[in-house]
Parts: C-alpha cells; structure tokens; sequence
C-alpha cells in the first residue's frame, strides 16, 4: 500500500521534473553559446585595434609630458641632428635599430608615425606615457619591456628627434 501511495506521490513529480528539465537546458543553452560568441569576438576587435594604433600614424596625438609644442623647420639643422646621431648611438641603440624591430620598435620612420611632441615626451617621461597614453600603452603591450628613461636633457631629446628626422 505505502509504495503504491509513494508510486502516486511521485510520479507527477518525475514527470514534471523530466519536462522541466529539458526545457530549462534547451532555453539556456543558446543564451551561452551567445556570450561567449560575444567574448571571443570583442578579443580579437580589441587586439587588432592595438596592433593598428602602433602601426598606423598617430601624429594628432602630443602625448603627456613636458613637451606641448615642438617648433620644427622645414630644413634640418645637422648641427643639432649630429649631436643627437651621437647621443642615440650611445644611449637607445641597445634597444632601437632604425629598421628592424629589436628589444623596442624600429624607429626610422618614427617621425612619420608620431608628432614631435610625442616622441619628445616618450624620451623625456615615458613613464607618464606608459600610464596614459593609449599609444605608448599599446606599444608596451607589444613589446612587453618599458621604454627607458634614460634621464636626457631636454635639448638632448630635441638633437635626436632631430637626427631621426633625417632617417625619413
Ligand atoms: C632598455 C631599452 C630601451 C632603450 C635604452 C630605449 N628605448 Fe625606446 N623603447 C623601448 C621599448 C621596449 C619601446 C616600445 C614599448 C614601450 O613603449 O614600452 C620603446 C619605444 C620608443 C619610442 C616609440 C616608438 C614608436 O613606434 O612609436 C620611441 C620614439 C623611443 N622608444 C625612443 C627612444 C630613444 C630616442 C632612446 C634613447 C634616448 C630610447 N628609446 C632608448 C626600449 C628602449
């Protein structure tokens, strides 16, 4: 008698259970597969948009740092980019060539890629670049080491920005 009542008790319960089941699954499943869809597109779109701000020219953004405004002739003082060629063989060409990529990027066209400002700012604090600037934040994610701050003056980043200047 005990089971039978048991059998009746629930019965209903495995059937509606049974039916629930399913239904549930069913309903989340696709829900799911959205999401992550979702997640796995949103990855790709971020790493390609980083990739392109360090390949493509950003020379509307000045950066952050000392440097608001650079005066540049259309001529190049060979003084001043001699003093610079002298002062980039000795402190960045351990890490920079002019066209190949070493420890950071290669930097003969960095002029066409970047404003003066910039690049002046990327020498002279590139740890305040490194925390702001989306550029400079993109290029360490690249590149994975931080650009020195190798302590130059600031006449000594102009002299090379004007020697990379004349690797245009
Ligand atoms: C210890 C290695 C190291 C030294 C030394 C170094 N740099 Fe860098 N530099 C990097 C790395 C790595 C990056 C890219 C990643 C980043 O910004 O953190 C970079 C980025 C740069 C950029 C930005 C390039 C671009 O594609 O926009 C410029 C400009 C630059 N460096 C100039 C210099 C100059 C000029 C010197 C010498 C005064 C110098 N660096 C010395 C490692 C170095």
């Amino acid at each position: 008698m005990r089971i039978i009542k048991n059998l009746l008790l629930f019965t209903p319960l495995f059937f509606f259970l049974a039916c629930q089941g399913p239904y549930h699954k069913d309903e989340k499943k696709p829900i799911k597969i959205g999401i992550q869809e979702l997640a796995v597109v949103e990855e790709e779109g971020e790493a390609e948009e980083k990739e392109s701000m360090t390949e493509t020219p950003t020379l509307d953004n000045k950066g952050v740092g000392p440097i608001t405004e650079v005066e540049i002739s259309d001529d190049i003082n060979q003084d001043m980019a001699a003093a610079g060629e002298t002062t980039f063989n000795t402190l960045c060409i351990a890490c920079h060539q002019m066209e190949s990529r070493t420890v950071g990027p290669p930097l003969g066209k960095v002029t066409k890629m970047r404003s003066p400002e910039w690049i002046m700012n990327m020498i002279l604090d590139p740890d305040a670049m490194l925390d702001e600037d989306p550029v400079a934040i993109a290029l360490l994610e690249e590149y994975i080491a931080p650009m020195a701050n190798l302590g130059l003056s600031e006449e000594e980043a102009r002299e090379v920005l004007e020697y990379l200047r004349t690797q245009e």
